[in-house]
C-alpha cells in the first residue's frame, strides 16, 4: 500500500477558502482505502515565524480542531503534532551535514527574503531540510502539496537520492502530487481569499461575528429595484460554492430580475455558512473547549508516527557510524 504524507502550515484558524480549497479535499484522499495517511500539522516549522507561546499553542489546536470537526478519521489517518516526534530534529541535523550550502541558497522561500538577510533567521535557511526530514523519515511515496511547495519537495528528493547514493537504500523517494487549483474562493473584498490580504471568512466565528463579516462583503452600488449581474458578485460566487442547487438558481434569477438587494444575498449567504457547516461549528466549538480531547488524539497520532520514526532513526544512525 502507497503512503501519502502532508504538513499543514499552522498559521490560525483555518478560513472558508482553505477549508473548500485544501481540508476536504485532503480528508476525501485519506479516505481512499488504496492509501495509507499521515497528516501532520507543522508547528516546529511554525517557529520561524512565530514569537509567542500562546498564539503558536491555540494556533495548533484551532488547524486540529477544524480537520477533526470536517471529518478526519484519526482511526484511518496517522494525525500528529510534528512537535509531538522530535526525532524529526534530530534526522534534520543528520540530512543539514549532507545538504550543499548552494542548494538552500538558492531556494525561493530564501532567496526571496535574501535581500533582507539581518530579518532571515538560521531556522527559515533550513526550513527545506526540515521538511524533507518530515517526509523521508516516514517514507512517504506522495506528497500531496500546492504548487508553491514544488522546489522544496524536488530539495527533498535531492536529499534522498543522494543519501541513498552514499549510504545504500535508505529512504523512499518520494513524489510530488501537485494540486493544480481546482477551486479558487474569493474573499470579503472580491480577491482571492488569503489570510495576507485580510479578506477571510472564518466560518467557526460566534452567529453575530459571522454576520458582520458577510456584511462586509465589497460590493456595487447598483440600487436595489435594478437587475445585477450574479456572475460579477462576490456574495453570489460565495453562495454558489455553498448552497444548494435550487437556492443557488433561485438567487440567480432574483440578481437577474432586480428588486433583490445586496443586503439580502448576505443575509441569505450567513444563513447558507450556519445551515452547511452546523455540524463542523458545533465540533470545532467542542473541541476548543475540550483540548484535553484534541490533545488525546494528537498523542495517540504522534504515537503511532513514532513507531515508525524510531525505527527509521536507528537505521540512520548504524549507517552514519552512531551507535544505534
Ligand atoms: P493563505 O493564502 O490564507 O495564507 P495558505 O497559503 O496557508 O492560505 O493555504 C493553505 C491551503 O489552503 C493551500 O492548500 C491552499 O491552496 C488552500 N487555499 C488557500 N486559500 C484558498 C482559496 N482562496 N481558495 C481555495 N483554496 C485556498
Ligand atoms: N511547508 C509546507 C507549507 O508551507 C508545510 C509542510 C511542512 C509540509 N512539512 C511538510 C508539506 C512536509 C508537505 C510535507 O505548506
Amino acid at each position: 500500500m502507497s503512503r501519502i504524507l502532508t504538513g499543514i502550515q499552522s498559521t490560525g484558524v483555518p478560513h472558508l477558502g482553505n477549508i473548500l480549497g485544501a481540508v476536504k479535499p485532503a480528508i476525501e484522499m485519506c479516505r481512499n482505502p488504496a492509501h495509507e495517511a499521515f497528516l501532520f500539522i507543522a508547528d516546529l516549522h511554525s517557529l520561524t515565524t512565530v514569537r509567542n507561546a500562546g498564539v503558536l499553542r491555540e494556533n495548533t489546536y484551532s488547524v486540529a480542531a477544524a480537520w477533526l470537526a470536517f471529518g478526519l478519521d484519526t482511526r484511518k489517518t496517522t494525525f500528529y503534532r510534528q512537535s509531538d516526534v522530535p526525532e524529526v530534529c534530530e534526522l534534520t541535523w543528520m540530512l543539514s551535514c549532507l545538504t550543499p550550502y548552494p542548494m538552500l541558497a538558492n531556494a525561493h522561500s530564501f532567496k526571496d527574503k535574501s535581500g533582507r538577510l539581518a530579518e532571515v533567521n538560521a531556522g527559515l535557511f533550513i526550513y527545506p531540510v526540515l521538511m524533507a526530514a518530515d517526509i523521508i523519515l516516514y517514507d512517504a511515496d506522495f506528497v500531496p502539496v500546492g504548487k508553491d511547495q514544488q522546489q522544496h519537495l524536488e530539495i527533498t528528493r535531492d536529499i534522498a537520492m543522494s543519501f541513498n547514493r552514499a549510504y545504500g537504500d535508505t529512504f523512499v523517494v518520494p513524489q510530488a502530487t501537485i494540486s493544480e487549483q481546482v477551486m479558487l474562493v474569493p474573499g470579503t473584498d472580491g480577491q482571492k481569499m488569503s489570510k495576507s490580504y485580510n479578506n477571510t471568512i472564518n466560518i467557526f466565528l460566534p452567529d453575530k461575528e459571522l454576520l458582520k463579516v458577510v456584511k462586509k462583503i465589497v460590493t456595487d452600488a447598483t440600487p436595489v429595484e435594478q437587475p445585477k449581474d450574479p456572475e460579477k458578485c462576490t456574495v453570489f460566487k460565495l453562495f454558489s460554492l455553498i448552497a444548494g442547487k435550487t437556492d443557488i438558481e433561485e438567487m440567480r434569477q432574483n440578481y437577474i430580475r432586480g428588486g433583490y438587494g445586496y443586503g439580502q444575498a448576505k443575509e441569505a449567504l450567513y444563513e447558507a455558512i450556519i445551515e452547511k457547516f452546523k455540524k463542523e461549528r458545533e465540533l470545532y466549538n467542542y473541541f476548543m473547549r475540550d483540548k484535553n480531547e484534541l490533545d488525546k488524539k494528537l498523542k495517540e497520532g504522534a504515537e503511532k508516527a513514532k513507531a515508525v520514526a524510531t525505527a527509521k532513526l536507528k537505521l540512520m544512525r548504524e549507517k552514519l557510524g552512531y551507535k544505534s
